[in-house]
C-alpha cells in the first residue's frame, strides 16, 4: 500500500495525463468512468488530508489549459464545470444542501436537461450579430474557434426578434448526433482512415481543426443550454432559466426538447429517471442529466464554488464504455463473403447488457486501432448499436505481436482476398457454406422477404440436411420432408412452408433487397423498383439508366449490372419466376385517374413540392413511365429548377414539348398542360 501522499501524487499525475489527452489532443486514453473514479478518490483523499492538497490540484481546475492552435480569448463570465453525483441518494443530498436556509425544499422548481457528451462552447453576439466563439479552455481563457463555428449549420449568424441588443453570450454544447456519428465513421472506414472513438471525440476533433474547410465537412450541431447577459441588459428581467431557454429557441437555437420542469425533489428525481430510461431514444449521446435550479434570483443567492455553480448538479449515468481483456480476434463470413474481424472479449457489462463480442470492421481498422490479443481494451456500446472496440487502454510492455488477418476462410478453407482499393477482405469461394447460409438468412429477414420463423438455426438445418442449396429452393420445399427435421413436426413445417409461400407476393423492392446485391439497401431498392417496375426492367436497363435513379449512384449501378449479368443469377431469377414469385412492383394507386397511361414523362431539375422520387412516383401512379432520358417517344419533359442541359437540348432537337414545373400538377390531373414552354 502506498502512503496518502504517494497516492495523491500518483492520482494527480494520472489525471493530468488524462486531461491533456482529453482536452488538448482530443484523444482520450481512459474511459470516463475510470476518470471520474480517480477524481473522486483524489477529492476524498484531499478532504481527509487537507495539508496534502495542492492549490493546483486537478480537483480544483476546470478543463485544461489551451493549446497553441488557436488564439486565446478570455471569457467575460467564467465557463465553469458541474459537480457530479452518481446516484439518487447523492442527488437528494444535493437538493437538501442547496435548499438549506434559503427556501422550502418542496417549493423549489428545477429545470432538468440532458447532459450532452460534446464540447462546451460560448457564442458571443453583439447587437444581434455573431461576433466570436470560444471553447471552455480552463474556464477563464478559451480558444477562439469562430471560423470553425461559422461552418456549423444550425448556429444562427444573426439573432432575430426580441431583445437582441447589446452583448449576448449563448452557452451550449457542440456535438455529433448519433446518426451523424455513425455516418462519419462509415466515411472514415471507406476512406481507410481511423474511426473516431465516440461522438464526443469526433465532435472535439472536428471543431478543433486548423482548417475550417475540414470542419465544414463534419456534421456538427450546436445545442444551447445557457444564456448569459450582463448588467443592464433587457433580458435581466427574465426570472427563470426555463424562460431563457424559450428565448434561445425563439432566436432559432436548437434547445433540448426533452427538457423538463419539476417542483420539489420527488418530481425532480423522477424527471432524471426518465432520462436514464430513455437515453437511447435521444438523438444525441448523453453521459448524464443536468439539474438546475430554475429560479434565477435563487441562483444568485446560491452562487458558485471556485469550479462549479452550487445551483446545478450533474447526475452521471452508467457509462457506455468499459474496459476488458481482448481474448482473441476472429473472423466471420457474411452473405457477400465479406470477412469481418471481431473481438472475443472477457465478458463485461456495458450499458446494462453483457458484451462478449464486438466488431472490429476490417483489417485496416484493427491495424489503426492497434489492438492485439491480451490487451486491455475499451469497449463501447451505445443503445442498439453493435458493440465496438474503441482502442487499447495503454500499451503494456509484454504485448503479443500485431494480429495478422488470416489467409484462409475459417468456414470453408478457401482463399481470403482483399479486393481493389477497399479495406475489405472477401472469401472468394461462392460455394462457401457460411455465405450460403447468410444469403438465405438475409433473404428471409424482416427488411427483405420477411419470412416468419426462418432464422439462422432453421436455415442452417435446411442447408445441412440438403433440403435447400440456394434461396430459390425455399419455394419448392416439401412440407412433409421439412416435418421430419429435428425439433420440427407437421404443424411448424406447414406454417413455415405457408410463410414462405406468402412471401411470393412481396413487392419488388423487398425482393431486390433479399437477393443480396452488393450495396443495394432499402433506399436503392425502392428507387429501382419505382423506376423499372419489374425485375426484367432492371435486368435490361443500361448502367447509365440505373445510375440515374434517385438513391443509386455509379457504384451501386455497376454492382446491379454485374449481378444481373452473372449466369447463375439469371438462372436464379428465372427459377423464381417459374416458382411464382412476383417479379413486378404492384401498382399502388388504382383509384387515381390514369391520366398519363402509356405516356413517358421525363423530369429534369427539381420540381417544387416534390422529391425526385416523389415526382416520378406521381407520374407512375397515373399510369405513366418516367424514364431517365429523352427520346422521340417522350410525351413531354417537365422542366424544374436547375434542369439538365443535355435533356433540354435533346428535347429541343426532337421537338418534344417542355412543360414548366409550375404546371406539373395540371399535367398530373389532366394529362395535358395549359401552355408548353418551348
Ligand atoms: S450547464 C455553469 N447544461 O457539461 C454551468 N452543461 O461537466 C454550466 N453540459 O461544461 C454548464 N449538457 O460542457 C450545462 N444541459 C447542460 C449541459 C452541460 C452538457 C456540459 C458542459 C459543461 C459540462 C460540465
Amino acid at each position: 500500500m502506498s502512503s496518502p501522499a504517494e497516492r495523491i501524487a500518483a492520482l494527480t499525475a494520472q489525471i493530468a495525463e488524462w486531461n491533456e489527452a482529453y482536452f488538448v489532443r482530443d484523444a482520450p486514453v481512459a474511459p470516463d468512468a475510470d476518470y471520474d473514479r480517480a477524481v473522486r478518490e483524489l477529492r476524498e483523499l484531499e478532504a481527509l488530508h487537507p495539508d496534502l492538497a495542492s492549490v493546483d490540484s486537478p480537483t480544483q481546475a476546470v478543463g485544461s489549459k489551451v493549446g497553441d492552435l488557436f488564439t486565446p480569448v478570455a471569457h467575460q463570465v467564467a465557463m465553469l464545470s458541474l459537480d457530479n453525483v452518481f446516484d439518487v441518494d447523492e442527488l437528494l443530498l444535493w437538493a437538501q444542501r442547496t435548499a438549506k436556509g434559503v427556501s422550502d425544499l418542496d417549493e423549489i422548481y428545477y429545470c432538468i436537461e440532458p447532459k450532452i457528451d460534446g464540447l462546451a462552447l460560448s457564442l458571443v453576439y453583439l447587437d444581434g450579430v455573431f461576433a466570436y466563439a470560444a471553447t471552455r479552455g480552463d474556464g477563464r481563457v478559451g480558444e477562439d474557434v469562430s471560423a470553425n463555428v461559422m461552418t456549423i449549420r444550425n448556429v444562427p449568424m444573426t439573432l432575430e426578434g426580441n431583445a437582441t441588443s447589446g452583448r449576448i453570450d449563448v452557452r451550449g454544447e457542440v456535438f455529433l448526433a448519433k446518426k451523424d456519428f455513425e455516418e462519419l465513421n462509415e466515411r472514415q472506414r471507406q476512406a481507410g482512415a481511423k474511426e473516431f472513438a465516440n461522438p464526443r471525440n469526433a465532435a472535439a476533433g472536428s471543431l478543433r481543426q486548423k482548417d475550417p474547410a475540414v470542419t465544414r465537412e463534419r456534421p456538427l450541431s450546436f445545442l444551447a443550454y445557457q444564456l448569459v447577459v450582463g448588467e443592464g441588459h433587457p433580458l435581466q428581467s427574465l426570472t427563470q432559466h426555463t424562460q431563457s431557454l424559450a428565448q434561445l429557441a425563439e432566436w432559432k437555437f436548437l434547445t433540448a426538447v426533452e427538457t423538463k420542469r419539476a417542483r420539489g425533489p420527488q418530481d425532480m428525481v423522477a424527471a432524471t429517471n426518465w432520462f436514464e430510461e430513455r437515453r437511447h431514444d435521444l438523438i444525441y449521446d448523453i453521459d448524464g442529466v443536468v439539474i438546475k435550479v430554475d429560479d434565477l434570483a435563487l441562483r444568485d443567492q446560491l452562487g458558485f464554488t471556485s469550479r462549479a455553480p452550487r445551483w446545478a448538479i450533474a447526475r452521471k449515468l452508467p457509462p457506455e464504455e468499459q474496459t476488458t481483456t481482448l481474448l482473441a480476434i476472429e473472423v466471420s463470413i457474411g452473405r457477400t463473403g465479406r470477412a469481418t474481424p471481431y473481438a472475443v472479449l472477457e465478458p463485461v457489462v456495458v450499458a446494462g447488457s453483457t458484451v462478449s463480442m464486438a466488431t472490429l470492421h476490417n483489417e485496416d481498422q484493427v491495424r489503426l486501432k492497434d489492438v492485439r490479443p491480451g490487451d486491455v481494451v475499451i469497449v463501447r456500446k451505445a443503445g442498439d448499436v453493435i458493440p465496438e472496440v474503441v482502442g487499447a487502454v495503454t500499451a503494456t510492455t509484454h504485448r503479443h505481436e500485431p494480429w495478422q488477418f488470416p489467409r484462409e476462410c475459417p468456414e470453408c478453407g478457401g482463399e481470403l482476398r482483399r479486393v481493389g482499393e477497399e479495406s475489405d477482405t472477401y472469401c472468394v469461394n461462392a460455394a462457401c457454406p457460411a455465405q450460403q447460409m447468410q444469403q438465405v438468412v438475409h433473404f428471409a429477414s424482416r427488411s427483405a422477404m420477411d419470412i416468419e420463423g426462418l432464422g439462422e438455426q432453421r436455415v442452417a438445418q435446411l442447408l445441412q440436411e440438403g433440403l435447400i442449396s440456394d434461396l430459390v429452393d425455399l419455394y419448392s420445399l416439401d412440407a412433409e420432408r421439412v416435418a421430419h427435421l429435428e425439433k420440427m413436426g407437421e404443424l411448424s413445417a406447414n406454417s413455415l412452408v405457408n410463410a414462405i409461400a406468402a412471401s411470393k407476393d412481396q413487392p419488388l423492392s423487398r425482393l431486390l433487397i433479399g437477393l443480396g446485391i452488393r450495396h443495394v439497401g432499402p433506399v436503392a431498392a425502392r428507387g429501382l423498383a419505382g423506376r423499372f417496375r419489374s425485375l426484367n426492367g432492371v435486368r435490361y436497363a443500361s448502367v447509365e439508366e440505373i445510375a440515374s435513379v434517385e438513391g443509386v449512384g455509379p457504384i451501386i449501378a455497376a454492382s446491379v449490372a454485374l449481378y444481373m449479368a452473372t449466369p447463375e443469377h439469371q438462372e436464379r431469377v428465372e427459377r423464381l419466376n417459374e416458382l411464382g414469385v412476383a417479379l413486378e412492383e404492384p401498382r399502388m394507386s388504382d383509384d387515381l385517374a390514369q391520366t398519363l397511361a402509356e405516356k413517358a414523362v421525363v423530369v429534369t431539375g427539381s420540381v417544387p413540392g416534390y422529391s425526385r422520387d416523389g415526382a416520378e412516383a406521381a407520374i407512375v401512379a397515373r399510369g405513366g413511365t418516367s424514364p431517365g432520358s429523352v427520346s422521340k417517344k417522350t410525351y413531354c419533359v417537365v422542366v424544374g429548377e436547375a434542369p439538365g442541359a443535355s435533356k433540354l437540348t435533346k428535347a429541343e432537337s426532337l421537338g418534344v414539348p417542355m412543360v414548366a414545373a409550375e404546371h406539373f400538377d395540371d399535367l398530373l390531373a389532366t394529362g395535358v398542360w395549359p401552355s408548353a414552354t418551348s
